[in-house]
């Protein structure tokens, strides 16, 4: 008999994400893109000389797609859990001039690089055993120079998720193909990161 546990325990599956959205167990979702989002792409403006092109894996409700698409940015957003997707449909509503995929970011295998992947309770939803694929992917996504930017839940909570990652953990994970540019507190974070929570952005070497 397996004593592996059921698929909704697990939040290496769509399961898991099912369940909590179905149950409205979703204390993540922050209804809205945040402000260190907001900052970012503001000073970004400035020296972007062209739309840049951004992947949000495990978008969610796609607050920050829906926020990324108004500001003109060409986005790919996706989540591998269906409920999460048909949420996400209705926050971005008709105007969305973005692409919404239903996909398992491990297996997304696009033709073109990306200039930046955003990171919001995607890494710290992931089982610490996915993390080297995770940054291996992310690197394999994103141009020479181009940004992995974000929320990055910085505790040392074993349990989750939301599964803590301590800064030097962090470092040694992205460090080999990444270069870190950025690193402060994020003041606006919901209750379940509140006071962990700071905003990174690291170069793609
Ligand atoms: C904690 S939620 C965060 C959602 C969103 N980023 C936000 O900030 O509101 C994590 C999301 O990642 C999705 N997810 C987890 N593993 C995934 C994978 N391998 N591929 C795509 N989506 C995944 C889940 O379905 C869930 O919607």
């Amino acid at each position: 008999m397996s004593s592996e546990k059921p698929a909704h325990q697990r939040p290496e599956t769509p399961d898991f994400w099912e369940h909590r959205i179905h149950s409205g167990v979703t204390p993540w979702d922050a209804g809205s893109a945040p402000q260190a989002l907001r900052e970012f792409v503001l000073n970004h403006k400035t020296v972007a000389d062209h739309t840049p092109h951004v992947l949000i894996p495990g978008c969610g409700s796609a607050w920050d797609a829906a926020f990324l698409d108004s500001q003109g940015w060409k986005v790919i957003a996706l989540d591998f859990s269906t409920a999460a997707v048909e949420t996400a449909r209705i926050t971005l509503g008709k105007g969305w001039r973005g692409t919404l995929l239903c996909a398992d970011f491990f297996t997304f295998s696009p033709e073109q690089r990306f200039d930046m992947l955003y990171e919001r309770a995607f890494l710290c939803a992931l089982p610490r055993s996915l993390w080297p694929d995770y940054a291996t992917h992310v690197a394999k996504l994103l141009r020479p120079g181009g940004l992995l930017a974000g929320s990055f839940f910085l505790s040392d909570e074993p349990k989750g998720p939301p599964f803590g990652i301590l800064p030097q953990q962090l470092e040694e994970l992205l460090t080999p193909d990444f270069i870190r540019r950025e690193s402060r507190a994020v003041a606006d974070s919901l209750p379940v990161f509140a006071g962990r929570e700071h905003w990174q952005v690291w170069e793609r070497r």
